[in-house]
């Protein structure tokens, strides 16, 4: 080849490079990250749409064009109704989550509605992969498996087959053979990432990538690849339970912080319709220090737990932690209660939000401060009440957006009370079932609860 190969260090976490090695990242602070990979001249291959040319912003774009439904009603709503024509979309998850799992049954649903689909596998042989595609039940003759590791070939492949749907599991397994460095390496998975966005945008094609994401970011960091792509979705959950949580966290196309929730079963994923239900499922209502809010999760309003624990005085300085919710919020809403005559600072304080669900926006304060002061005084909160309203820093309880949605869940669940901000109470008129209790101020919330 003659050309001049340069080494370079890379971050396998987030791709920084630098022409040293480093002990930490100092892009995202990952600590022995960095690894030395080799650059040969990057000759970028031209991109296969032809010269570009210039469109009017009117023109129709991407989002435009009728979207491809999976069939997996959670999945097609996480996106934002469906998979975008030449839209690339990264699914991450720790190994063993059940990703291989969820794109084969996408792959069942898009061929089953007449589309071809060509699954690359560059992980499981296609025995293997056809092997589990017949104990989940897939016999689709439009889904096609390839076994290959070879991007390029892959590409050749879905130029020559032209499916509607390109399945790639996984990203890091794939590599680009004309990139000197081993596979799985950050510069290898981004050509390889690179290749196949340039395929999806050419023949406006959507690419689905497999991405394994491990905790202590030992694998070629997706992240890297989140610019890459058009959205990022993530398959989370605890590996003692079956439940597993989708979200997208980047959607060029769509809504972020839309969630579905799954079960896993012994045949692959089934969607929880009722999200509220099972994250409500394991409450025990009675007990001192839980509280029910109304979150908003993308579109839809979701009913979740958190709970609180108000530990005993401690010395120096007491632990704060906050699991779920905003650390940053957690303080604030404490030195609000202080104010309100409720002193917390010398105590251990531990708040979660249960299921694996995060309440980050400030409605979800109002249910927090419901929770630390039913631990606080070992009392429980009524039965069958929501509480939701963002608190402003000199105790105010302030409205919050989509109460209407907040409400109409809370009804359909069966609860009976809502605690909610005055300035919403207008909204609250049309759901006669629930007692609500407007709130103009923290201390109105102890009034009310006789705390
Ligand atoms: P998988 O989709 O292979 O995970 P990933 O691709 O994210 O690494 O899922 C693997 C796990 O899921 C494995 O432990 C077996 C379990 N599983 C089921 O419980 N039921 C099923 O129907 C399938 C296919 C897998
Ligand atoms: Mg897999």
């Amino acid at each position: 080849m003659g050309a001049r190969l340069t080494a370079v260090f890379a971050c396998q976490s987030c791709g920084a490079t630098s022409p040293k090695w480093l002990g930490r990242c100092p892009e995202c602070g990952e600590w022995n990250s960095f690894v030395e990979e080799t650059r040969g001249p990057s000759a970028r291959p031209a991109p296969i749409g032809g010269a570009a040319a210039a469109v009017s912003i009117a023109a129709p774009g991407a989002e435009d064009r009728p979207r491809l439904a999976t069939g997996l009603g959670g999945l097609d709503r996480v996106l934002g109704g469906g998979l975008v024509p030449g839209s690339v979309i990264l699914l991450g998850g720790e190994p063993g989550i059940g990703k291989s799992t969820l794109l084969l049954q996408a792959g069942r649903g898009l061929a089953g509605r007449g589309r071809d689909v060509l699954y690359a596998s560059a992980e499981e042989s296609s025995a293997q992969v056809r092997l589990r595609g017949g104990r989940l039940g897939i016999r689709e003759e439009r889904l096609f498996v390839l076994a290959e590791t070879d991007v390029s070939r892959i590409v050749a492949e879905a130029e020559s087959r032209a499916p509607a749907v390109v399945v790639i599991d996984s990203v890091q397994a794939v590599r680009e053979p004309s990139l000197a460095s081993a596979p799985g390496t950050v510069s290898q998975v981004r050509a390889a990432a690179a290749e196949l966005v340039r395929f999806a945008k050419a023949r406006s094609v959507p690419v689905l990538l497999v991405g394994h994401v491990t905790k202590d970011g030992s694998i070629a960091g997706p992240k890297s690849l989140e610019h890459l792509v058009d959205a990022v979705v993530s398959i989370e959950g605890d590996r003692g339970s079956s439940r597993r949580l989708l979200r997208a966290t980047k959607n060029r196309f769509g809504p972020v912080d839309e969630i579905a929730l799954y079960e896993m079963t012994g045949d692959g994923l089934a969607e929880l319709p009722d999200a509220s239900a099972t994250l409500l499922a394991e409450r025990r209502p009675g007990l001192p220090g839980s509280a029910v809010t109304a979150a908003r999760e993308g579109s839809r309003s979701v009913l979740v737990e958190i709970q609180a624990l108000v530990g005993a005085a401690a010395a120096g300085s007491p632990r704060r932690v906050g699991i779920g919710v905003d650390g940053g919020r957690l303080a604030l809403l404490l030195a609000v209660l202080e104010g309100a005559g409720l002193p917390l600072s010398s105590r251990e304080i531990f708040v979660s939000c249960t299921g694996g669900i995060e309440v980050t926006e400030p409605a979800g304060d109002l249910a927090i401060v419901a929770a630390l002061v039913s631990s606080a005084r070992a009392r429980p909160l009524p039965d069958g009440a929501v509480f939701f309203g963002e608190i402003g820093l000199l105790g105010e309880v302030r409205r919050v957006p989509a109460a209407s949605g907040r409400l109409k869940e809370a009804s359909a669940l069966g609860f009976g009370a809502v605690y909610m901000p005055a300035g919403n109470a207008g909204e609250a008129a049309a759901f006669p079932d629930l007692r609500a209790t407007p709130l103009s101020r923290v201390a109105d919330l102890l009034g009310a609860l006789k705390f």
